[in-house]
């Protein structure tokens, strides 16, 4: 299996896509939304109009030495400072709770989505990079919806609303800005582009760091072991290193935008001071009138500046929100199950509902009928890993799968419960196609009890609940005490309260796996699939685990990978398989008295020991 980092380096392949489908999470919360940019625009215009003022204000002062008039201004003046204030606290205030919500949507989307997808989609992609969409892409995305769009709406109004009053004050004068903004905007644009491939480029380092760290740190175990702890450091002082080159990159194109824009806005200051200084000696404009037209060139360039400056952050932000995207729409599990399964409390038990034409259902009772007919199977295109598996277990049958390491045990049995889609052949559920089933009712009949055993971080009794949500308690205890688990349970500190830690490290193999069967043994599955641990355990907690097992085993139909002899022999078919072929089946003694195979991994091997 090999799971590959996903290509990080990719450019938003289409940012607007990207963009419109962001603002489309808005429509939740359009209140919100309008009301942010409302007050924002109404700050914004505010303060462009209290610019204007400062023309009458100087003039009245210089020209006219009029008092009266100019506290006049000074109150209108305070009370665009007050609309100012207000306006910008309010359209933040909305603004923040905007994307707060907008990304708990997308965070919430994320996880369930994350819940349908298949299997192989997580054998596609690697942990690291799934969690670093879920944190960093996330976390990324929340900070430029939260300042992005006041800031955009603050541009626009701002270069809107400057350009109209300058053109009013003087259309000469603004002539010079534009040219001057031309050639900023120049600039912008080529450090910008320069800036974006080192940024992608800094975020792909950033993650592949992370990804190994969290590798690392997982397999502890297993790097102290093989004492792999140097290796481990010297991948990940590469890593490091890549990811302060590119770092530094991008900080360094990043920040030579400021001043480069600083400076340039120097100049265009300077410039429209000369310019002004002429038309007032020839008496076309009045000082205050330049007053006023050098403060909009002023305010003009700086929502200009202040969008660059954040146009790494942005690029990067809906990088991560294509990354995000991109696991939304994976594709979900294969589900057109129209057969269902139907409780009959009357008729007692189950039923399975086919859909006939004309609207009519037949029912089928739930028997446990198993049966594989001419089944093919890979997990990657051209690596046949089942070949042609037919199979018969007949309801509260025991079929027992051996053979080496890698012939595909497992995999049968990941194909009944649908993880994953054959490619050829048929299975039938009691003579319906599985893939006629939907889902969630083909599993609510089945108990895995798998190879590695999962735990979560809980209780002893939440885990075990785990099998069926609406068990009891009794019925929990109940389920332990036929999985054999009941008696170390009670021994523990807090008996069935017991705190497991995530994966249950505070608990012993045998422990785990005596939990895993009481899990299996609540939901009282009708089909049951035992993938015996390889690992064992002392011998008394393997009767312990075998006894549990029979009990669980009884009167369903059962499939069990077995690794112990004792397991398999009672069985009541054995399959053998080898390379993905079944190349003997019988019960015991008959394969024993084949002398094949069976009768080598008996006798010979260690495997079945
Ligand atoms: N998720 C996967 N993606 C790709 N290949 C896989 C995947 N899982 C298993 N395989 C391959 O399929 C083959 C069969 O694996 P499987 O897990 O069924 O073996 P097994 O018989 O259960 O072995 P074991 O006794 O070690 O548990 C192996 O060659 C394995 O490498
Ligand atoms: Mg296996």
């Amino acid at each position: 299996m090999n799971k590959q980092s996903k290509p990080l380096h990719l450019r938003p392949k289409d940012p607007k896509k990207t963009l419109m489908r962001l603002f489309g999470y808005f429509r939740y919360n359009k209140g919100l939304f309008f009301g942010g940019i409302l007050f924002t625009i109404l700050g914004t215009l505010a303060e462009v109009a209290s610019n204007a003022m400062l023309s009458p204000i100087i003039d009245a002062f210089i020209e006219r030495k009029d008092g009266r008039t100019l506290l006049g201004y000074f109150i209108i003046m305070g009370l665009f400072v007050i609309i100012i204030a207000l306006g910008q606290y309010l359209g933040n205030l909305f603004m923040i709770k905007l994307s707060q919500k907008t990304v708990h949507r997308i965070r919430e989307d994320m996880f369930s989505h994350m819940e349908k997808l298949p299997i192989s989609y997580f054998d596609r992609h690697s942990h690291g990079d799934l969690m670093s969409t879920f944190t960093n892409d996330v976390d990324m995305l929340t900070q430029s919806l939260e300042q992005g769009i006041s800031q955009l709406t603050i541009s626009i109004i701002t270069v809107v609303g400057t350009f109209a009053m300058m053109i009013y004050i003087s259309p000469i004068l603004t002539l010079l800005v534009a040219v001057m903004l031309l050639i900023m905007f120049g600039a912008i644009k080529y450090i910008g582009q320069k800036s974006a491939v080192n940024f992608r480029n800094q975020q792909a380092a950033l993650a592949d760091m992370n990804g190994y760290v969290e590798e690392i740190m997982s397999g502890q175990k297993v790097v102290k072991v093989f004492n792999y702890e140097k290796r481990a450091i010297d991948i990940f002082n590469r890593k490091n290193e890549e990811l302060r080159k590119a770092s530094t990159q991008a900080s360094t194109y990043g920040t030579m935008l400021m001043p480069i824009m600083g400076n340039l806005s120097y100049v265009k200051y300077a410039l429209v001071s000369m310019a002004g200084a002429f038309l007032v000696i020839k008496k076309v404009l009045s000082v205050g009138n330049i007053a006023s037209f050098l403060q909009y060139t002023r305010s003009v360039s700086r929502p200009i500046t202040m969008f660059s400056n954040q146009l790494n952050t942005l690029f990067a932000a809906l990088a991560g929100a294509e990354r995000i995207f991109n696991v939304l729409d994976e594709e979900v599990e294969i589900d057109q199950g129209d057969v269902t399964l139907v409780k009959h409390d009357d008729k007692g038990g189950y039923y399975w509902k086919v859909p006939k034409n004309n609207e009519e259902y037949e029912e089928i009772p739930l028997r446990g009928y198993i049966t594989f007919k001419d089944v093919n199977f890979s997990y990657e295109e051209g690596k046949p890993v089942l070949k042609n598996i037919n199979l018969h277990a007949k309801p509260g049958q025991k079929i027992a799968f051996v053979g080496s390491t890698g012939a595909g045990k497992t995999t049968i049995t990941n194909l009944i419960n649908r993880f994953y889609e054959i490619n050829e052949g048929t299975i039938l559920f009691d003579g319906i196609d599985i893939k006629r089933i939907r889902k969630y009712d083909l599993r609510s009949t089945m108990s895995i009890v798998l190879q590695d055993v999962h735990l979560f971080e809980g209780t002893i009794k939440d885990n075990i609940r785990y099998g069926r949500l609406d068990a009891t308690d009794e019925e929990v205890m109940e389920a332990a005490k036929l999985a054999n688990a009941h008696y170390f349970i009670k021994n523990l500190p807090q008996g069935y309260d017991t705190m497991l830690t995530a994966d249950g490290m505070n608990l012993s193999q045998g422990e785990r796996q005596l939990l895993s069967i009481a899990r299996a043994a609540i939901a009282d599955p009708t089909i049951l699939i035992l993938d015996e641990a390889t690992s064992s355990v002392d011998t008394r907690t393997e009767k312990l685990i075998a006894e549990g097992m029979d009990k669980l085993m009884d009167g369903r139909t059962t499939f069990v990978i077995a690794h112990r002899l004792s397991t398999v022999r009672d069985a009541d078919t054995i399959m053998v398989l080898e390379h993905g072929k079944i190349i003997e089946r019988g019960n015991h003694e008959e394969l024993m008295q084949l002398k094949g195979r069976y009768y080598e991994l008996n006798t010979g091997a260690a495997e079945l020991e």
